[in-house]
C-alpha cells in the first residue's frame, strides 16, 4: 500500500498569480477527502506578504468539512506559523527548510541553522500538544541557486531532525533536478541507514519530466509515502521556471496499473482534476484526466 500525501491546494495554489476564493479551495479539499485520499496539506501559515494566496489559511482550517480518517496538515517556516496552526487545530505540522543555503534565504529569509532553530522550538510545542509533526528537507536533489547538493550535507540534515526527534521526513526535490538512479541511489542509503527509525516519503515535481519515472526509482527504493498534486498544479514562488508538482491522478493511474494499491478511487479524482481546471479557468498539466485511463477505450 502507497500512501500519497495531496498537495494541491498548497504547493499547487501557492504561486498562481490571481487569488483563489476561499469557498474555492474549500470546494477542492473537500472533494478531494472524498476520493479516498487519507492525509491534505491543506494550506501554510507564512507571512501573507510573501506568499499572498496562503493568507487565508486560518479561515481554510476553520471552515472546512472534516472528513473522519483524513489528516488536514499545513507547512510551516517558523514558529509563529506553528502557533497559529495549532491554533486551528491542524492534524499535523509541516517544517521546511532547504538544504541549500542561497534557497533558504530565497524562502525563507534566515540560515538553515535558523531554520533549524525555528524546527526544535516547533517540535516541542507540537509534542506538547500530541500534534504530529514532520520535517521537510527542499532542494535534496539539486538546487536552482547551487547546483548540486552533496549527499553528506543532507544526510548530515537527517541527522539533526532525528536529534530533535522527529520520526517523519519528506525529501523534496523542489525544482525537479532529482533523476531516477539519483533517487534510487539516494533513497536506497536514507533508507538503510535510518529506515527503522524513520518513515521517509518523497517530495517530487515534473519540471523536466523525469517526476513519475522518480516516483517509480522511490518505489524501488522502498519509499511508500509521495506527495502529489491534484492535475499537477504548482511550483514554488521561490523558485525560478518551477513547475508542477507529478500529478496526483496521474500518480494513482500509474500505480495502479503496476498492481500497486493506494485506496484512491481514480474515477473521482479524475473529475476533482477536471473540477481544478474549472476553478483555475485553464488547462492544467495533468495528463489522464484528458487522455482517460488506460482501460478506457474508444469506439474502433
Ligand atoms: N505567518 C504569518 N505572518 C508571519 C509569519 C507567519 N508564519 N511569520 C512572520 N510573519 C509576519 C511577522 O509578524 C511580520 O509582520 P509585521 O511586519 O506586520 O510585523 C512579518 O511577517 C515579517 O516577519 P519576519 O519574522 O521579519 O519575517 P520575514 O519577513 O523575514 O519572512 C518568513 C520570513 C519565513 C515568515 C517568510 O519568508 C515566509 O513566510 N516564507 C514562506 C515561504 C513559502 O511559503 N515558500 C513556499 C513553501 S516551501
Ligand atoms: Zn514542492
Amino acid at each position: 500500500m502507497i500512501t500519497i500525501r495531496e498537495v494541491g491546494t498548497r504547493d499547487g495554489i501557492q504561486s498562481l498569480g490571481a487569488f483563489i476564493d476561499t469557498a474555492h479551495k474549500l470546494e477542492l479539499l473537500e472533494a478531494l477527502a472524498d476520493t479516498g485520499l487519507k492525509r491534505i496539506e491543506a494550506t501554510s501559515f507564512v507571512n501573507p506578504r510573501a506568499v499572498p494566496q496562503m493568507a487565508d489559511a486560518a479561515e481554510v482550517m476553520a471552515r472546512v468539512r472534516r472528513r473522519d480518517g483524513v489528516s488536514y496538515e499545513a507547512l510551516e517556516p517558523n514558529v509563529r506559523g506553528a502557533q497559529a496552526a495549532l491554533a486551528a487545530s491542524v492534524d499535523a505540522i509541516l517544517v521546511v527548510l532547504t538544504a541549500s543555503e542561497a534557497f533558504n534565504q530565497k524562502n525563507v529569509r534566515m540560515s538553515v541553522e535558523a531554520s533549524l532553530a525555528q524546527f526544535a522550538e516547533i517540535k516541542l510545542l507540537a509534542d506538547v500538544r500530541h500534534v504530529a509533526c514532520i520535517g521537510a528537507i527542499g532542494t535534496a536533489f539539486g538546487c536552482p541557486y547551487e547546483g548540486d547538493i552533496p549527499e553528506s550535507r543532507l544526510f548530515a540534515l537527517v541527522e539533526r531532525f532525528l536529534d530533535m526527534g522527529f520520526s517523519e521526513l519528506m525529501l523534496a526535490d523542489t525544482t525537479g533536478m532529482a533523476n531516477p538512479v539519483q533517487i534510487e541511489q539516494t533513497m536506497g542509503r536514507v533508507l538503510q541507514r535510518w529506515g527503522d527509525r524513520v518513515a521517509f516519503g518523497l517530495h517530487l515535481h515534473n519540471t523536466r519530466g523525469m517526476g513519475l519515472a522518480n516516483v517509480v526509482a522511490g518505489l524501488q527504493a522502498g519509499v511508500t509515502t509521495f506527495d502529489a498534486s491534484v492535475a499537477g498544479i504548482g511550483g514554488c514562488p521561490f523558485a525560478p521556471q518551477a513547475a508542477g508538482n507529478i500529478s496526483t491522478e496521474d500518480t494513482v493511474h500509474m500505480l495502479q496499473e503496476m498492481g500497486i494499491e493506494t485506496g484512491i478511487d481514480l474515477e473521482r479524482l479524475i473529475q476533482v482534476a477536471r473540477l481544478a481546471q474549472k476553478i483555475l479557468g485553464r488547462e492544467l498539466p495533468g495528463q489522464v484526466m484528458k487522455a482517460g485511463p488506460r482501460w478506457q477505450l474508444h469506439a474502433a
